[in-house]
Protein backbone atom coordinates (compact mmCIF):
# COMPACT_ATOMS: atom_id res chain seq x y z
CA UNK A 1 0.00 0.00 0.00
CA UNK A 2 1.60 3.01 -1.16
CA UNK A 3 -1.73 5.27 -1.83
CA UNK A 4 -2.06 7.94 0.75
CA UNK A 5 -5.13 9.13 -0.56
CA UNK A 6 -6.23 5.80 0.81
CA UNK A 7 -5.40 5.27 4.38
CA UNK A 8 -6.38 3.21 7.25
CA UNK A 9 -8.62 3.97 9.66
CA UNK A 10 -6.42 3.71 13.61
CA UNK A 11 -8.20 3.01 16.40
CA UNK A 12 -5.69 4.61 19.55
CA UNK A 13 -6.07 4.20 22.78
CA UNK A 14 -5.69 7.41 25.23
CA UNK A 15 -5.33 8.58 28.93
CA UNK A 16 -8.66 9.50 29.95
CA UNK A 17 -7.84 10.02 34.16
CA UNK A 18 -4.87 9.38 35.98
CA UNK A 19 -5.28 5.89 37.81
CA UNK A 20 -5.59 6.06 41.22
CA UNK A 21 -4.06 3.09 42.36
CA UNK A 22 -3.42 -0.02 39.46
CA UNK A 23 -4.67 1.15 36.28
CA UNK A 24 -8.30 0.12 35.29
CA UNK A 25 -10.05 -0.23 32.03
CA UNK A 26 -12.24 2.80 32.91
CA UNK A 27 -8.70 5.02 33.26
CA UNK A 28 -8.47 4.94 29.81
CA UNK A 29 -10.82 6.01 25.72
CA UNK A 30 -10.26 4.70 22.22
CA UNK A 31 -10.23 7.14 19.45
CA UNK A 32 -10.45 5.78 15.73
CA UNK A 33 -9.49 8.57 13.50
CA UNK A 34 -7.43 8.21 9.96
CA UNK A 35 -3.97 6.92 9.94
CA UNK A 36 -1.69 10.30 9.58
CA UNK A 37 0.17 10.05 6.00
CA UNK A 38 3.98 10.07 6.29
CA UNK A 39 6.04 12.93 5.94
CA UNK A 40 10.10 12.69 4.69
CA UNK A 41 11.82 10.72 6.74
CA UNK A 42 8.69 9.44 8.02
CA UNK A 43 6.85 5.56 7.91
CA UNK A 44 3.17 4.38 8.59
CA UNK A 45 3.52 1.39 10.42
CA UNK A 46 0.61 -1.06 10.38
CA UNK A 47 1.05 -2.62 14.08
CA UNK A 48 1.02 -6.19 14.72
CA UNK A 49 1.62 -6.92 18.49
CA UNK A 50 2.39 -4.59 21.68
CA UNK A 51 3.88 -5.72 24.58
CA UNK A 52 1.97 -5.00 28.12
CA UNK A 53 4.89 -3.60 30.48
CA UNK A 54 4.57 -2.33 33.88
CA UNK A 55 6.34 0.37 32.60
CA UNK A 56 3.48 1.49 31.12
CA UNK A 57 2.23 2.18 34.49
CA UNK A 58 4.44 4.43 35.37
CA UNK A 59 4.12 6.99 32.55
CA UNK A 60 0.52 7.75 33.52
CA UNK A 61 2.09 10.00 36.58
CA UNK A 62 2.27 13.01 36.62
CA UNK A 63 5.91 13.04 36.31
CA UNK A 64 7.46 9.52 35.26
CA UNK A 65 11.43 8.20 34.65
CA UNK A 66 10.38 6.92 31.43
CA UNK A 67 8.12 10.30 30.25
CA UNK A 68 4.48 11.39 31.41
CA UNK A 69 2.05 10.35 29.32
CA UNK A 70 -0.74 13.26 29.15
CA UNK A 71 -4.00 13.77 29.97
CA UNK A 72 -5.65 12.48 26.11
CA UNK A 73 -2.02 11.45 25.05
CA UNK A 74 -1.35 8.26 23.11
CA UNK A 75 -0.51 5.74 25.83
CA UNK A 76 3.39 4.49 24.88
CA UNK A 77 3.84 0.80 24.11
CA UNK A 78 6.59 -1.38 22.43
CA UNK A 79 5.94 -3.76 19.50
CA UNK A 80 6.43 -5.09 16.35
CA UNK A 81 4.68 -4.17 13.02
CA UNK A 82 4.91 -4.07 9.07
CA UNK A 83 6.02 -1.09 7.16
CA UNK A 84 3.42 0.03 5.23
CA UNK A 85 4.29 3.47 3.58
CA UNK A 86 7.79 4.41 3.45
CA UNK A 87 8.89 7.68 2.98
CA UNK A 88 12.49 6.81 4.23
CA UNK A 89 15.38 5.17 2.57
CA UNK A 90 15.88 3.26 5.73
CA UNK A 91 12.96 0.97 5.43
CA UNK A 92 11.30 -0.04 2.39
CA UNK A 93 6.70 -1.35 2.78
CA UNK A 94 7.08 -4.52 4.00
CA UNK A 95 10.12 -4.71 6.26
CA UNK A 96 8.92 -5.74 9.79
CA UNK A 97 10.40 -3.21 12.18
CA UNK A 98 10.19 -3.00 15.99
CA UNK A 99 9.96 0.24 18.41
CA UNK A 100 7.79 2.64 20.02
CA UNK A 101 4.65 2.24 18.08
CA UNK A 102 2.55 3.84 20.88
CA UNK A 103 -0.96 1.53 21.58
CA UNK A 104 -2.96 2.14 18.31
CA UNK A 105 -3.44 0.04 14.99
CA UNK A 106 -1.41 2.32 12.69
CA UNK A 107 1.53 4.43 13.38
CA UNK A 108 3.29 7.09 11.51
CA UNK A 109 6.40 8.29 13.16
CA UNK A 110 10.24 8.88 12.53
CA UNK A 111 12.03 6.00 10.48
CA UNK A 112 14.98 6.26 12.86
CA UNK A 113 12.58 5.15 15.89
CA UNK A 114 12.81 1.92 14.40
CA UNK A 115 14.50 -1.50 14.07
CA UNK A 116 14.26 -3.55 10.96
CA UNK A 117 13.35 -7.14 12.68
CA UNK A 118 16.29 -9.42 11.72
CA UNK A 119 14.32 -12.74 11.94
CA UNK A 120 10.85 -11.68 10.63
CA UNK A 121 10.08 -15.30 9.83
CA UNK A 122 9.27 -15.92 13.62
CA UNK A 123 6.11 -14.35 14.35
CA UNK A 124 5.63 -11.20 16.53
CA UNK A 125 4.53 -12.71 19.75
CA UNK A 126 7.94 -15.31 19.70
CA UNK A 127 10.16 -12.24 18.69
CA UNK A 128 8.90 -9.94 21.24
CA UNK A 129 8.67 -12.79 24.10
CA UNK A 130 12.29 -13.88 23.46
CA UNK A 131 14.18 -11.30 21.78
CA UNK A 132 12.38 -8.07 23.23
CA UNK A 133 13.82 -5.24 24.92
CA UNK A 134 11.76 -5.76 28.13
CA UNK A 135 11.50 -9.63 28.31
CA UNK A 136 14.44 -11.30 26.68
CA UNK A 137 17.43 -9.11 27.13
CA UNK A 138 16.16 -7.83 30.76
CA UNK A 139 16.15 -11.27 31.80
CA UNK A 140 19.33 -11.75 29.93
CA UNK A 141 21.39 -8.65 31.10
CA UNK A 142 19.63 -8.89 34.62
CA UNK A 143 20.52 -12.50 35.77
CA UNK A 144 24.36 -13.05 33.83
CA UNK A 145 25.50 -9.09 33.51
CA UNK A 146 24.10 -7.87 36.85
CA UNK A 147 24.10 -11.18 38.75
CA UNK A 148 26.81 -13.13 37.48
CA UNK A 149 24.99 -16.34 38.07
CA UNK A 150 27.05 -19.33 38.51
CA UNK A 151 26.78 -22.69 38.72
CA UNK A 152 25.19 -24.48 41.92
CA UNK A 153 24.53 -20.92 43.32
CA UNK A 154 20.88 -20.60 44.57
CA UNK A 155 18.94 -18.07 42.65
CA UNK A 156 15.85 -16.85 44.23
CA UNK A 157 13.00 -15.64 41.82
CA UNK A 158 10.18 -12.94 42.31
CA UNK A 159 7.44 -12.87 39.39
CA UNK A 160 8.73 -16.24 38.61
CA UNK A 161 6.00 -17.05 36.48
CA UNK A 162 5.98 -13.62 34.52
CA UNK A 163 7.85 -12.81 31.05
CA UNK A 164 11.16 -11.77 32.46
CA UNK A 165 10.61 -13.91 35.43
CA UNK A 166 9.93 -17.00 33.37
CA UNK A 167 13.28 -16.40 31.01
CA UNK A 168 15.29 -15.64 34.27
CA UNK A 169 14.55 -18.69 35.73
CA UNK A 170 15.74 -20.91 32.90
CA UNK A 171 18.95 -18.47 32.06
CA UNK A 172 19.96 -19.50 35.82
CA UNK A 173 19.18 -23.03 35.16
CA UNK A 174 21.29 -23.02 32.12
CA UNK A 175 24.15 -21.73 34.34
CA UNK A 176 23.76 -25.08 36.65
CA UNK A 177 22.10 -22.82 39.01
CA UNK A 178 19.29 -23.90 41.49
CA UNK A 179 16.42 -22.33 40.86
CA UNK A 180 13.43 -21.16 43.40
CA UNK A 181 10.31 -19.64 41.66
CA UNK A 182 7.48 -16.98 43.49
CA UNK A 183 4.60 -16.88 42.26
CA UNK A 184 0.80 -16.16 43.10
CA UNK A 185 -1.22 -19.34 42.88
CA UNK A 186 -1.15 -22.83 42.34
CA UNK A 187 -1.39 -22.64 38.56
CA UNK A 188 1.33 -20.75 38.03
CA UNK A 189 3.66 -22.58 40.44
CA UNK A 190 2.99 -25.66 38.59
CA UNK A 191 3.72 -23.93 35.13
CA UNK A 192 6.70 -23.22 37.07
CA UNK A 193 7.64 -26.57 38.25
CA UNK A 194 6.09 -28.95 35.18
CA UNK A 195 6.99 -26.19 32.26
CA UNK A 196 9.29 -23.73 33.18
CA UNK A 197 11.56 -26.26 35.03
CA UNK A 198 12.37 -24.77 38.44
CA UNK A 199 13.65 -27.08 41.16
CA UNK A 200 11.44 -25.51 43.58
CA UNK A 201 7.96 -22.87 43.89
CA UNK A 202 6.44 -20.72 46.24
CA UNK A 203 2.80 -19.24 46.06
CA UNK A 204 3.13 -16.33 47.75
CA UNK A 205 -0.46 -16.11 47.65
CA UNK A 206 -1.24 -19.21 50.25
CA UNK A 207 2.15 -19.63 51.41
CA UNK A 208 4.39 -18.11 53.89
CA UNK A 209 7.40 -16.99 51.69
CA UNK A 210 10.18 -17.01 54.70
CA UNK A 211 9.06 -20.22 56.04
CA UNK A 212 9.49 -22.05 52.11
CA UNK A 213 12.75 -20.08 51.76
CA UNK A 214 14.27 -21.82 54.47
CA UNK A 215 12.80 -25.30 53.67
CA UNK A 216 14.18 -24.70 50.03
CA UNK A 217 17.33 -23.02 50.79
CA UNK A 218 18.20 -23.55 54.36
CA UNK A 219 21.65 -22.20 53.83
CA UNK A 220 20.46 -18.84 52.28
CA UNK A 221 20.06 -17.71 49.16
CA UNK A 222 23.31 -16.55 46.52
CA UNK A 223 20.92 -14.15 44.38
CA UNK A 224 17.05 -12.48 44.59
CA UNK A 225 15.70 -11.57 41.44
CA UNK A 226 13.56 -9.41 42.00
CA UNK A 227 10.33 -8.37 40.05
CA UNK A 228 8.19 -7.15 42.57
CA UNK A 229 9.58 -5.34 45.67
CA UNK A 230 7.86 -4.16 48.63
CA UNK A 231 7.53 -7.26 51.59
CA UNK A 232 9.43 -9.76 49.05
CA UNK A 233 11.99 -7.80 48.75
CA UNK A 234 12.42 -7.89 52.92
CA UNK A 235 11.84 -11.75 53.17
CA UNK A 236 14.65 -12.11 50.41
CA UNK A 237 16.99 -9.79 52.24
CA UNK A 238 16.86 -11.72 55.51
CA UNK A 239 17.70 -15.24 53.36
CA UNK A 240 20.84 -13.80 52.04
CA UNK A 241 24.31 -15.50 52.59
CA UNK A 242 27.61 -14.41 52.41
CA UNK A 243 28.71 -12.08 48.92
CA UNK A 244 24.95 -12.73 47.63
CA UNK A 245 23.59 -9.98 44.67
CA UNK A 246 20.27 -8.90 45.14
CA UNK A 247 19.09 -7.60 41.27
CA UNK A 248 16.93 -4.70 41.47
CA UNK A 249 14.85 -5.34 37.88
CA UNK A 250 11.58 -4.01 39.01
CA UNK A 251 9.13 -3.41 41.67
CA UNK A 252 5.21 -4.04 40.24
CA UNK A 253 3.98 -4.14 43.64
CA UNK A 254 5.23 -0.28 43.81
CA UNK A 255 4.53 1.53 40.67
CA UNK A 256 0.58 2.24 41.51
CA UNK A 257 2.07 4.59 44.26
CA UNK A 258 5.23 5.64 43.21
CA UNK A 259 4.94 8.61 45.75
CA UNK A 260 5.53 6.40 48.94
CA UNK A 261 7.54 3.26 47.75
CA UNK A 262 7.65 0.73 50.50
CA UNK A 263 11.25 0.31 50.76
CA UNK A 264 13.17 -2.66 52.53
CA UNK A 265 13.91 -2.09 56.07
CA UNK A 266 16.29 -5.01 56.28
CA UNK A 267 19.38 -3.47 54.52
CA UNK A 268 21.40 -3.56 56.73
CA UNK A 269 21.97 -7.50 55.85
CA UNK A 270 23.73 -6.21 53.07
CA UNK A 271 26.05 -5.25 55.28
CA UNK A 272 26.17 -7.99 57.68
CA UNK A 273 26.58 -10.55 54.44
CA UNK A 274 28.86 -8.81 52.68
CA UNK A 275 26.62 -8.46 49.61
CA UNK A 276 25.30 -6.11 47.11
CA UNK A 277 22.16 -5.14 45.80
CA UNK A 278 22.21 -3.55 42.35
CA UNK A 279 19.30 -1.92 39.79
CA UNK A 280 19.66 -1.96 36.15
CA UNK A 281 17.63 -0.82 33.37
CA UNK A 282 17.64 -3.14 29.98
CA UNK A 283 18.74 0.03 28.00
CA UNK A 284 22.42 0.41 30.29
CA UNK A 285 23.16 -2.57 27.61
CA UNK A 286 21.82 -0.77 24.54
CA UNK A 287 25.43 -1.43 22.76
CA UNK A 288 25.00 -4.80 23.24
CA UNK A 289 21.54 -6.06 22.24
CA UNK A 290 22.75 -7.49 19.09
CA UNK A 291 25.12 -9.96 20.28
CA UNK A 292 22.67 -10.99 23.09
CA UNK A 293 19.92 -11.40 20.59
CA UNK A 294 22.15 -13.74 18.79
CA UNK A 295 22.81 -15.67 21.92
CA UNK A 296 18.83 -15.87 22.95
CA UNK A 297 17.75 -16.96 19.74
CA UNK A 298 20.50 -19.99 19.21
CA UNK A 299 19.17 -20.83 22.65
CA UNK A 300 15.60 -20.72 21.41
CA UNK A 301 16.33 -22.57 18.18
CA UNK A 302 17.73 -25.51 20.02
CA UNK A 303 15.02 -25.67 21.74
CA UNK A 304 16.63 -24.79 25.21
CA UNK A 305 14.21 -21.73 26.04
CA UNK A 306 10.33 -21.99 26.25
CA UNK A 307 9.11 -18.63 25.99
CA UNK A 308 5.64 -18.73 27.73
CA UNK A 309 3.24 -15.53 26.72
CA UNK A 310 -0.68 -14.75 27.29
CA UNK A 311 -2.09 -13.03 24.38
CA UNK A 312 -5.03 -10.40 24.26
CA UNK A 313 -6.84 -10.23 20.97
CA UNK A 314 -7.14 -6.61 19.42
CA UNK A 315 -6.62 -2.85 20.51
CA UNK A 316 -9.73 -2.10 21.94
CA UNK A 317 -8.41 -4.66 24.51
CA UNK A 318 -5.22 -3.20 25.54
CA UNK A 319 -6.22 -1.42 28.50
CA UNK A 320 -8.25 -4.68 29.99
CA UNK A 321 -4.69 -6.36 29.20
CA UNK A 322 -2.75 -3.54 31.43
CA UNK A 323 -4.82 -4.42 34.30
CA UNK A 324 -4.49 -7.74 34.40
CA UNK A 325 -0.86 -7.00 34.23
CA UNK A 326 -1.63 -5.62 37.87
CA UNK A 327 -3.71 -8.62 38.87
CA UNK A 328 -1.55 -11.43 37.97
CA UNK A 329 -3.85 -12.48 34.86
CA UNK A 330 -1.17 -13.75 32.75
CA UNK A 331 1.69 -16.44 32.79
CA UNK A 332 4.35 -15.52 29.99
CA UNK A 333 4.93 -12.65 28.57
CA UNK A 334 1.36 -10.64 28.37
CA UNK A 335 0.99 -8.52 24.75
CA UNK A 336 -1.84 -7.45 22.89
CA UNK A 337 -2.80 -8.74 19.21
CA UNK A 338 -3.84 -5.62 17.30
N1 LIG B 1 14.92 -3.18 34.60
C1 LIG B 1 14.40 -3.20 33.38
O1 LIG B 1 14.97 -2.70 32.41
C2 LIG B 1 13.08 -3.86 33.18
C3 LIG B 1 12.62 -4.16 31.88
C4 LIG B 1 11.41 -4.83 31.75
C5 LIG B 1 10.67 -5.16 32.87
N2 LIG B 1 11.16 -4.81 34.09
C6 LIG B 1 10.40 -5.16 35.30
O2 LIG B 1 10.31 -6.56 35.36
C7 LIG B 1 9.14 -6.90 36.10
C8 LIG B 1 8.36 -7.95 35.32
O3 LIG B 1 7.87 -7.37 34.13
P1 LIG B 1 7.07 -8.24 33.05
O4 LIG B 1 6.75 -7.31 31.95
O5 LIG B 1 7.81 -9.49 32.79
O6 LIG B 1 5.73 -8.53 33.81
P2 LIG B 1 5.17 -9.96 34.23
O7 LIG B 1 6.08 -10.50 35.29
O8 LIG B 1 4.89 -10.78 33.03
O9 LIG B 1 3.76 -9.59 34.84
C9 LIG B 1 3.63 -9.00 36.04
C10 LIG B 1 3.39 -10.03 37.17
O10 LIG B 1 3.71 -9.42 38.39
C11 LIG B 1 2.95 -10.01 39.42
N3 LIG B 1 2.37 -8.94 40.26
C12 LIG B 1 1.56 -7.94 39.86
N4 LIG B 1 1.24 -7.16 40.92
C13 LIG B 1 1.88 -7.71 41.99
C14 LIG B 1 1.95 -7.38 43.37
N5 LIG B 1 1.31 -6.31 43.87
N6 LIG B 1 2.70 -8.16 44.20
C15 LIG B 1 3.34 -9.24 43.71
N7 LIG B 1 3.31 -9.62 42.41
C16 LIG B 1 2.59 -8.84 41.57
C17 LIG B 1 1.84 -10.83 38.76
O11 LIG B 1 2.20 -12.19 38.89
P3 LIG B 1 1.66 -13.07 40.15
O12 LIG B 1 0.37 -13.66 39.69
O13 LIG B 1 2.75 -14.05 40.35
O14 LIG B 1 1.45 -12.13 41.28
C18 LIG B 1 1.93 -10.43 37.29
O15 LIG B 1 1.59 -11.47 36.43
C19 LIG B 1 8.38 -5.61 36.34
O16 LIG B 1 8.66 -5.15 37.64
C20 LIG B 1 8.97 -4.66 35.33
O17 LIG B 1 8.88 -3.33 35.72
C21 LIG B 1 12.32 -4.17 34.26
Amino acid sequence: MSDISNLPNSKKIVLKTRPDGDPKVSDFDMIEEIAKAPDDGEVLVEVQALEIGAWIRTTLNETAFHGSTPISGTIPALGNGKVIISKSDKFKEGDIVTGPLMAQSYTTMAADFFTKVPNPEIDPFTQIGILGVTTGLTAYFGIYEVGQVKKNEIVLVSGAAGGVGSLVCQLAKLKGAKVIGIAGGKEKCDVLKNEIGVDASIDYKNQNVDEQIKLHAPEGIDIFFDNVGGEILDIALDNIRDRARVIICGAISQYSHHDSVDGPSLYLRLAEKYARMEGFTVMHFEERYEEASKELLDLYNKGKLKVPFHIEDGIDNFPLALQKLFTGGNTGKLMVKV
